[in-house]
């Protein structure tokens, strides 16, 4: 297969590393900058060019698209689909994923365990919000927020009013959220390729943190996960249409709660938490892709390219 990473920076680690992957197994594999990319959209002839060349002639892309360029970025994963071409992950899962509200109500209609999250634009129902999602403490997160920067617990009710206006008093979209305190400070990863969990760690955040943010000075460890968890991994990324994901948890008395479905996860932390190769079983899912897609009769593919969900 030629295989391209779609990646705006080739040293990092998790670009690295897919690139070593691919070509440990055989294949041709290329970075490509989406962001330096441009398409030819004529009737029945999607193309895509780089550098002045047409790359039409890829097998399967590894979208790791920041969130800087998401529009763009998706864009592009748009076009390689158009044209027939295995993606890791749909285009409109990944702009799906990129919205955390988006991602809760999402995961909230299927049924899977969250926090209970209340959003609202004004300031007016504070009161009634406050208490919609148990009253303080709770966790109040800027919508764009990450890396736990903008995740703010706020321990009484009065402090929450202050954080929610102050938020709302600058402009910011914010989500309130019920204070898990079962999780002491602990998160899960779960890394799903194509439908099963590859691998998984446990994140905890420092002494007198309660975010597990390695940004903020968490530590990460394998973990095994219940059966709960792994089928709460396992639906949360299939509600949101993702093949390639990491599924952010949190341990609660209530079973599992997901804070958030990733569709570009690292891949650094996890495979050295792990000591597994994650990177090879996202290469083997694409491998499996290309014979289904290889085995299937021309018509069937055809029939297949005309009901994609665009
Ligand atoms: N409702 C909550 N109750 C208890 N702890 C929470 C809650 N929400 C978040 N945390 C802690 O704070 C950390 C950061 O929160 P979250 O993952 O939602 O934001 P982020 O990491 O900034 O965003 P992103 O994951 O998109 O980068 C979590 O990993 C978790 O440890
Ligand atoms: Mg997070």
């Amino acid at each position: 297969m030629k295989i391209a990473v779609l990646s705006t920076v080739k040293s990092l680690y998790s670009t690295r590393r897919l690139v070593e992957a691919a070509e440990k197994r055989g294949h041709e594999c290329v970075v490509i900058d989406h962001s330096k990319c441009y398409v030819g959209i004529k009737q029945g002839k999607p193309s895509i060019h780089y550098k002045g060349q047409d790359i039409s002639d890829i097998d399967a892309i590894i979208p790791r698209i920041g969130a800087s360029v998401t529009f763009y970025g998706s864009a592009i994963v748009r076009q390689f689909e158009v044209m027939g071409v295995i993606s890791a992950n749909p285009s409109q899962a990944i702009t799906r994923s990129r919205d955390k509200l988006r991602c809760m109500q999402i995961l909230s209609g299927a049924g899977i365990g969250l926090p209970i999250t209340g959003f609202a634009r004004t300031t007016s129902d504070v009161d009634d919000l406050i208490s919609m999602v148990g009253g303080a403490p709770l966790v109040i997160k800027l919508l764009e927020g990450t890396q736990g920067i903008g995740v703010v617990l706020a321990e009484t009710k009065k402090a929450a009013s202050s954080v929610i206006e102050a938020f709302y008093g600058l402009g910011n979209n914010i989500l309130i959220q019920e204070y898990i305190k079962e999780a002491k400070g602990t998160d899960i990863r779960a890394f799903v390729v194509g439908g099963k969990v590859v691998g998984a760690m446990k994140r905890t955040a420092k002494e007198g943190e309660f975010r597990s943010n390695i940004h903020r000075g968490g530590t990460a460890e394998i973990i095994r996960l219940t059966k709960n968890e792994r089928e709460t991994a396992i639906a949360a990324a299939a509600s949101m249409g993702l093949t390639v994901c990491g599924v952010d948890m949190m341990p609660s008395d209530r079973g599992p709660l997901v804070l958030e479905v990733n569709s570009s996860p690292g891949l650094e932390g996890i495979e050295k938490a792990t000591k597994k190769d994650i990177a090879s079983e996202i290469i083997l899912y694409l491998e499996k892709q290309f014979e289904l897609k290889k085995a299937a009769k021309p018509e069937i593919r055809k029939k297949k390219k005309k009901e994609s969900n665009l």
